[in-house]
């Protein structure tokens, strides 16, 4: 393992810590899918080679398996109607939804989404629609990332998310696609030994986010208002208040770009009504659609794309204690940031377009925020106070720099951004 680096170093990249590994280099058979050559050993599946591999998560490669098999008996992805990019339904082989797909290539600015409106969007007006503070076409990696951090701050409220390969025919494929997997196909009927040297012959696995599916949630405004003309008891209101908490905290980290209250979801059994024991938490949050987080610098041009949690009357309640004895110790501990720091390396280095530098700069926003909540969570400030602290930005020590900067050690600035956003309530 990698010794820990002095706390003054912790915004260094991975790569710098001399007793990393080098990169593995596995060179893989090829492989056939297990319907065409039954006699072989199931493949080889590694991550990052369009395979599935998640050794440490066996029950999330088991759902990642189920949906596998489910598209091989023609149970295929359903796109998800609505929003502007190419997101599917993936079911098991019964048929049951267990997962949110979303590929790389079919993001709204990917070059195979399937929604002409935002063709048109990137055609004429591109200034106006995309995300200037984020990274495009990284959105899957975004959702991935937001799962990380859940887990590690130990929240709970992103239903795990990782990064997977699916093929299914129902995804968007070009015509080129289509047709080479076609021929391929007829190949290996008619001539089937030179078919089956074809390293893949059905359609490319496209990368993308695999969302677990969480069932009986609606979006959050239907219980927001239900909860207004019937307002719940005093300890549900509280286990309310202790997950709005975490979902603010998470998306304050990952500087959610997108956190409409269509964004979350709540699922609430009265309590007695379905729940197993009566310890279990009768309200809970999942925060679903985390494809606009992690921005390489904080949204102050143009729109401010603000928390829409900070209008709602549970963002003027001060953080309680149990969210900050949760997230405190973490937070306020530079290794903890830097081991998260790492993982994220991990994770957005496998992407195509990943540059070390932008992704330096998305890490010096987080840092921002981590620096700002720890001292919000310290003071016993509320989420509303919270997003109207100064923006900041912890990065790596060098001369220049906007704003007031403060050197923190030998490696560390910190800049203040006092230029307010044109578009924005705070
Ligand atoms: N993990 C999940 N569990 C249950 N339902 C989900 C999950 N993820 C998404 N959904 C449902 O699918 C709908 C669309 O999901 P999502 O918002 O993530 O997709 P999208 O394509 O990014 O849409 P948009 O662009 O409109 O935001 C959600 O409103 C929700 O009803
Ligand atoms: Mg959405």
């Amino acid at each position: 393992a990698c010794p820990r680096l002095p706390v003054t170093n912790c915004c260094s990249l991975p790569s710098s810590c001399p007793s990393l590994p080098p990169s593995l280099h596995l060179s893989l058979p090829p492989s056939l899918p297990p319907s065409i050559s039954p006699s072989l050993p199931p493949p080889l599946r590694i991550n990052g080679g369009d395979f599935n591999h998640f050794p440490d998560d066996l029950e999330f490669a088991d759902i990642v398996q189920r949906a596998e098999q489910a598209i091989e008996n023609g149970a295929f992805p359903e796109r998800i109607s609505q929003g502007s990019s190419g997101s599917y339904f993936v079911k098991d082989p019964k048929g049951k939804i267990i997962g949110v797909f979303k590929p790389k290539s079919e993001e709204p600015y990917g070059h195979l989404n399937p929604k002409w409106t935002k063709y048109f969007h990137k055609l004429c007006c591109p200034c106006c629609f995309g995300r200037g503070c984020l990274l495009p076409n990284q959105g899957y990696l975004s959702e991935a990332a937001a799962s990380l951090v859940d887990t590690k701050l130990g929240l709970g409220v992103v239903p795990k998310t990782k990064v997977v390969y699916l093929a299914s025919e129902t995804f968007h494929y070009s015509a080129f696609d289509r047709a080479k997997s076609r021929g391929k196909k007829y190949a290996l009927e008619k001539v089937p030994k030179v078919g089956k040297r074809f390293h893949r012959v059905g359609l490319p696995p496209k990368v993308g986010s695999f969302q677990l599916f969480v069932e009986g949630y609606h979006e959050a405004d239907y219980w927001l208002r239900r909860f207004e003309s019937d307002p719940l008891p005093e300890n549900i209101r509280k286990q309310l208040q202790s997950q709005f908490e975490r979902l603010v905290v998470l998306d304050y980290v990952i500087r959610n770009t997108d956190r409409g209250n269509d964004n979350w979801l709540i699922k609430y059994e009265k309590p007695g009504e379905g729940q197993k024991t009566s310890s279990d938490s009768c309200v809970k949050i999942a925060a679903i659609d985390n494809g606009l987080a992690f921005p390489f610098k904080h949204p102050d041009e143009w729109r401010a794309y603000p928390f829409h949690w900070a209008w709602l009357p549970a963002a003027k309640v001060a953080f309680s204690q149990e969210t900050r004895d949760l997230v405190l110790p973490r937070l306020s501990d530079m290794n903890f940031v830097q081991d998260l720091c790492e993982d994220l390396y991990e994770m957005f280095k496998t992407d195509k377009g990943f540059d070390k530098t932008m992704f330096e700069r998305q890490m010096s926003v987080m840092r921002g925020q981590v620096l700002n909540l720890s001292q919000a969570l310290k003071d016993g400030r509320s989420p509303i106070q919270l997003v109207q602290m100064p923006r900041v930005v912890v990065e790596r020590s060098r001369s220049g720099g906007h704003g007031r900067v403060v050197t923190l050690g030998n490696a560390f600035t910190q800049t203040f951004h006092c230029k307010r956003p044109f578009f924005t309530s705070w």
